[in-house]
């Protein structure tokens, strides 16, 4: 069965689609930004190749034209053998044949330099520059199915380029859907993999462009068979292997049916999903469940009190949640303060890369594990971005961890997960993460909410905006309740910095409490 691996299929799909990579749960618009300069780099060398080879066939076409001339003159002019009876003549037809021929054959077109050339940009991109592998083809599907599984995407949808409702201009072809539905056949994810081939299957079907004269069509069957079989349908399995089979009984299906009458059939077994995933499922989608005696509660209000700092510009306060306390302050960071802290992030990597690339390399893999920097307190705007925590919270910044900035690209998720360590905390700080300060650097276009899972809340990612919260009660206790999770993102890159505090420091701003409920009026307020 011919399966094609196309690499441009491979780089096209990290391109538009990105995902999570190799298991890790998010992967960074900056390294897909890195592999669109790769694509670039093989366009212009691809097209100096053709040019250089095209260059190199006119050379030859003239050369050719001119040695036919003189050919053609000695045979037209005199009889041949009183032509290469002349010493002349009898020399230039040796000397074409030792000399310019074998320039021409034997030099040039066998060596083809052009081809070396290439062939060498080639090796040293692929070897020295980084270069996507299958592994990466399939972190990128895995990623597409996952968004599928979260945002409950259907597969013909998703193949025109549409979701939620809005229509990108990024349709898929049969080929790329049949790449897709053979990725995650591998990955052993049928249901989704049948999904793709009739995707693929119709697209090429109904293609007036493609005549399917390699047999696609058949090669979709088969392994629509063979994912089938794996679901428990051996009937139907059976059912397409012989319409591949009828018309063309030599076909390999007639292998891949032998293979399956000698084993059990698959089960239909729906994947488990984790307790959790109900709720992260549903709140990413930015649906909450009503509440007992609701009717909003919570009110917006505006706060210059908390500190002199706040008097003439006072805090924006979006309260999400009481207990525990979940708060939004709203326009913290203009965008002239974040694309300050973007500056700072690029300096970090260039001091990064330098010490992991070979020799000053940048490579795609290093951009990879570098999706999030870490910032100290130092430059101006990091020292702004200090006093706004430290006013907001009331807490004592020499307890903070220096701040995380994180890039999530298209499918780059965190599943819940508390902030707080509970056991084996890092030596560097005192106490546990008494609580999470996360400032959202961008908007994004689709997905990408924060949702607390136990808590029945989401929250939308707003640029300039701080979320705050407490991961320990008053007593020190972690609370189970802030477990959180960042969702996929669908479609845009999401940025945030978060800022862990430490309770060690925190003594006089927020006094322990021997009962682990935590208080109800806002602990942070002094
Ligand atoms: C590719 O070629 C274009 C113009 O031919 C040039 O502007 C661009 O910088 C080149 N890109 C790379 C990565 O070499
Ligand atoms: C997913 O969407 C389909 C319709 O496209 C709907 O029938 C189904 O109930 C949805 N499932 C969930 C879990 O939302
Ligand atoms: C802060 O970070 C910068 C850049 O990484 C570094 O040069 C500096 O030494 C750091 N300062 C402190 C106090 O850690
Ligand atoms: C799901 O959310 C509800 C309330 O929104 C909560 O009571 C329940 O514990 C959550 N389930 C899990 C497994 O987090
Ligand atoms: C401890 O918490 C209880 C109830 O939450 C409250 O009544 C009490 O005043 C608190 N004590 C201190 C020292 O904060």
């Amino acid at each position: 069965m011919s399966h094609p691996h196309g690499s441009f299929l491979g780089i096209f799909l990290l391109l538009i689609w990105s995902g999570a990579v190799k298991g890790e749960f998010y992967s960074s618009v900056d390294s897909m930004q890195d592999l669109a300069q790769v694509e670039q780099e093989l366009i212009n060398a691809t097209r100096s190749y053709l040019e250089a080879q095209q260059n190199q066939l006119n050379f030859y076409r003239r050369y050719m034209e001119q040695i036919k001339r003189e050919h053609e003159w000695a045979v037209g002019q005199l009889k041949l053998d009183e032509y290469l009876g002349h010493p002349l003549h009898a020399f230039r037809l040796i000397k074409r044949l030792v000399l310019d021929w074998d320039e021409l054959i034997f030099e040039t077109i066998i060596e083809n330099k052009p081809r070396e050339d290439f062939r060498s940009f080639v090796d040293a991109l692929t070897k020295d520059l980084g270069y996507p592998d299958q592994s990466e083809l399939q972190g990128a599907i895995k990623g597409l199915a996952r968004l599928q599984r979260v945002y409950n995407l259907t597969t013909s949808d998703l193949a025109d380029g549409v979701i939620n409702g809005y229509h990108y201009d990024s349709e898929l072809q049969w080929r790329e859907s049949y790449e897709i539905g053979v990725q995650l056949f591998d990955l052993g994810e049928y249901k989704r993999s049948l999904e793709w081939l009739q995707v693929a299957f119709v697209l090429l079907r109904n293609s007036p462009l493609e005549k399917d004269e390699n047999g696609y069509l058949s090669d979709i069957r088969e392994y629509a068979a063979m994912a089938n079989f794996e679901l428990g349908n051996p009937e139907r399995a059976d059912r397409l292997l012989k319409q591949i089979l009828t018309p063309e009984p030599i076909h390999s299906a007639q292998q891949t049916r032998k293979y399956l009458e000698s084993r059990v059939t698959g089960k239909n077994v729906e994947e488990k999903n984790p307790s959790w995933f109900a709720n992260y499922t549903r709140l990413c989608q930015g649906r909450r469940l009503p509440e007992k005696g609701s009717g909003n509660p919570l009110k917006c209000y505006l706060d210059g009190k908390r500190h002199a700092y706040f008097t003439l510009a006072p805090l924006q306060v979006e309260p999400v949640h009481l207990d525990p306390d979940i708060n939004v302050y709203h326009g913290m960071l203009n965008s002239k303060q974040i694309l300050s802290i973007f500056v700072e992030v690029d300096k970090e990597e260039m001091v990064r890369s330098a010490v992991a690339g070979e020799g000053g390399k940048r490579t795609v893999r290093d951009l990879r594990v570098s999706q999030q920097t870490w910032l100290n307190y130092t430059a101006p705007v990091m020292q702004s971005i200090s006093r706004i925590v430290q006013f907001v919270s009331g807490f004592d910044m020499a307890g903070a961890e220096s701040m995380q900035v994180a890039n999530y690209g298209v499918g780059g998720q965190y599943e819940p997960h508390p902030d707080y360590f509970e056991v084996n905390l890092p030596k560097e700080f005192e106490g546990d993460r008494i609580s999470t300060s996360m400032f959202y650097l961008s908007n994004v276009e689709q997905g990408g909410y924060t949702v607390f899972t136990k808590l029945n809340l989401f929250l939308p990612p707003v640029k300039g905006a701080l979320v705050m919260w407490h991961n320990l009660h008053r007593s020190l206790d972690v609370d189970v309740r802030t477990f959180h999770a960042g969702c996929p993102v669908i479609v845009g890159s999401k940025r945030i910095g978060n800022i862990w505090m430490h309770s060690g420091f925190q003594e006089f701003r927020r006094p322990c409490n021997l009962t682990s409920d935590s208080y109800k009026s806002v602990a942070y307020r002094n």
